[in-house]
Parts: C-alpha cells; structure tokens; sequence
C-alpha cells in the first residue's frame, strides 16, 4: 500500500497561516543538498529561492547532505571544499541562520544511524523502483555503490528526524518524499506512532530548470557540459555567453507551450528571477525575435545573481563566520535528531537504555 504523496503545490510563497506564528507553533520544514558541486539556477529556482521565501513562516532545517554525496566517487578534499562552498552559497542566497538551522549531515551521527534501522522497514523492491537511483546508475547496477541504491533511505532518515511536515524541493525529488511517507507510515504502523509524514512542497514554477543545451534533460551540477548550466558563480560574461548560444526551437517566436521546450524553459527562467509573468514577457518580445529576447534574458540573469555574487565574496573572507554558522547548527540539529533517536530505539527494542 502506498500513502499518496500529499504535494503541496501552491503559486506565492506564503504557505503559512501568517508570520506572528510563535516559532514553538512553527511548522517544521526540512530540506538537504549535496555538496557535489556548485549550485546552479535550477537549485536555486527549484528549492533554494523557495526556501529563503518561507524561511520566516516555519521552524526550518537546511542540511547540506555530504554522506549521500559519497554515493558516487568522491574525492575526499573536494568534498569538504564543495561542503563549504555550498553553506555560503546558501548563506549568500538570503538563508538566515538566526531563522533556520544550517548544518553538515556528518556532523550529526543520527542521520546514519536512523538509515540503517529504517532499512529494515524498507523493502527492496520499493529502493529497485526508484528512477534517480535507474538514472545515477545509467544500466550499470552491478557496479554502483549499495549507498546510491540506498540513498533514499538515507533522505527518510534525514527528513524523519526532525518531525518534518514540509519538505521543499524540486520536481525530481517527488518520488523519494513519497516513499518517505510510506516508510514512515509503515514504521509508525509497526512500532507505534512515532514519525510524522511529511508532505513534498513542491512549487509548480521553477520546479524542473532544464539544460541551456538540451531542453530534454534537466539541469544538473553533474552534467558532462557545463554549457547547459548556469553556476551560481558565473562571471557576468560566462552567463551572458551561455544564454547567447543557447539551444533554442524551430520557428522565431519568444512563445512557450508544448513543442517548444527551450523557450518555455527560458522564459520560465526570465519569469522567475524578475517581476515578470511568462505572458507579459510573450507579449513584449512579440514579433522580436530570439537575439533581442536571448541579450535581455542575460542581463536580466547577470542583475538577478549579483546581489548573491557580492554576498559570496563577502563570506569567502570570513570563513570563520561560516564555521560558526555550521557549528551551531550541528548543535542545535543534534539536539533534536538524539531526543527523536531516543524514541525510535526504545520502541524498537534496541540496547539496554544506556
Ligand atoms: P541536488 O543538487 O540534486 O542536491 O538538488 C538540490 C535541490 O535542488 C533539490 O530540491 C532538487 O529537487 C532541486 N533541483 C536540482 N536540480 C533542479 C533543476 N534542474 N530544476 C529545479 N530544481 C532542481
Ligand atoms: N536527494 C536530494 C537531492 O538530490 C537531497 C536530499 C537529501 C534531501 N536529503 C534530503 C532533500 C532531505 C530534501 C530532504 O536533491
């Protein structure tokens, strides 16, 4: 049986009743990212940008989840340099860390530890079913890691935690907040109620950023071609010449729909990162052709990252402050996640209470 992924798909930001909320009423939210490279405008439009939105209204915790990035090869320095690259980026995107908890999933033992126990109300056939793991594994199942297989397990364990009732992310994690649900049903059906089911919070725009170079596949930090993607740390020029040489479709016309999916997604992206609606951008490059819409389009992405950018460069100099950031942020994150571990133990019959 499976318990219907309950999306939460709303336009705006505001999904809270209102911000004089006391933080103890909060709703809790949770979301993770891996520090498998630099974030790119897809992150940012999907989850990051939504997160910053919300913050306010919820009682949030931000991982940035580096032991599911040890599910593909990793390099031991470039993971760390790669984790504290994305705790600034997401410092310098608006994440405030005297709203959200921000920390480094290793730094927090429970999250492995409740992996494993909820392996054992996991089944394989649901961990075989999922399509990222088909995707990472490209045919190749014998020779993956058992933790790319069991990755999603890992992100239950993650969500579980924390009493997560939100989860906002993007399109492609759906399926794997969905079988949090069941497992977290299933555990609770088994052992007594002990985890709340979350529900994805998933906004309609934004949600799938596709490739620049390829409007079938979705942007991605692990792409072959950084043509395609657009890094949160571009230089003004680089994005500039990205979007110039952008794919684009059959026709002249700056129109979304279906048959066009390089234009809807860059205007999706245009839409998003200024005060314009798809419609009114249609409206005003009407009859103008793609060099005008394409020139504009990057001026518009270059303005959008520069407060961002400037942020960066700011925190790239104090290094100290981001350590500080991470390591309350473990403290505060591991307060919770070992009463939660108390609970979960207990009702599952494990150790001697010590
Ligand atoms: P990842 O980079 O895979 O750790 O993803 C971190 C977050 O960004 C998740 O919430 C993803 O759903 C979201 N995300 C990743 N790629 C995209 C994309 N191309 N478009 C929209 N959201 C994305
Ligand atoms: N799997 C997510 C991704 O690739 C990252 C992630 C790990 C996550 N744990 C999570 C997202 C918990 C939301 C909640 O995007």
């Amino acid at each position: 049986m499976s318990a219907k992924a309950d999306v939460v798909e709303e336009r705006g930001v505001a999904t809270a009743p209102s911000e004089s909320v006391p933080e103890s009423a909060r709703r809790r939210v949770f979301s993770g990212m891996q520090p498998s490279g630099t974030p790119h405008i897809g992150n940012y439009l999907g989850a990051i940008k939504h997160w910053v939105a919300q913050q306010v209204f919820y009682d949030n915790v931000f991982c940035i989840v580096d032991l599911h990035a040890l599910s593909l090869p990793t390099d031991p320095a470039a993971l760390r340099q790669n984790t504290i690259g994305l705790a600034t980026a997401l410092l310098a995107a608006g994440i405030d860390p005297n709203q959200s908890i921000v920390f480094v999933q290793s730094d927090v033992r429970e999250h492995a530890e409740l992996c494993w126990l909820l392996n054992s109300v996991t089944q394989f056939g649901e961990l075989r079913r999922m399509t990222q793991f088909k995707d990472k594994a490209g045919g190749q199942d014998e020779a993956v890691s058992a933790a790319l297989f069991d990755y999603p397990v890992l992100q239950a364990a993650d969500i579980l935690l924390y009493d997560t009732e939100l989860v906002p992310v993007g399109d492609d994690q759906r399926q794997h907040v969905e079988l949090t649900r069941d497992i977290a049903t299933r555990f609770n059906a088994r052992y007594g109620e002990t985890f709340v089911v979350p529900k994805a919070d998933i906004k309609p725009e934004g949600a799938r950023i596709m490739a620049l170079d390829d409007p079938t596949a979705k942007m991605s930090k692990s792409a072959a071609s950084q043509n395609g993607v657009i890094s949160l740390t571009d230089d003004a020029d680089t994005i500039r010449r990205k979007i110039r040489r952008s794919v684009t479709d059959s026709g002249s016309d700056v129109v979304s729909g279906p048959g066009k999916p390089a234009l809807t997604n860059l205007l999706t992206i245009y839409a998003l990162l200024g005060d314009d609606t798809v419609s009114a951008l249609e409206e005003r490059y009407a009859g103008k052709g793609y060099g005008a819409f394409k020139s504009d389009l990057g001026e518009a992405v270059v303005a959008a990252l520069a407060p961002i950018q400037r942020r960066l460069g700011e925190l790239q100099s104090e290094p100290e402050h981001v350590a500080t950031v991470l390591a309350t942020g473990a403290d505060r994150a591991r307060t919770r996640a070992s009463a939660k571990m108390a609970q979960v133990r207990d009702r599952m019959g494990l150790g001697l209470g010590t």
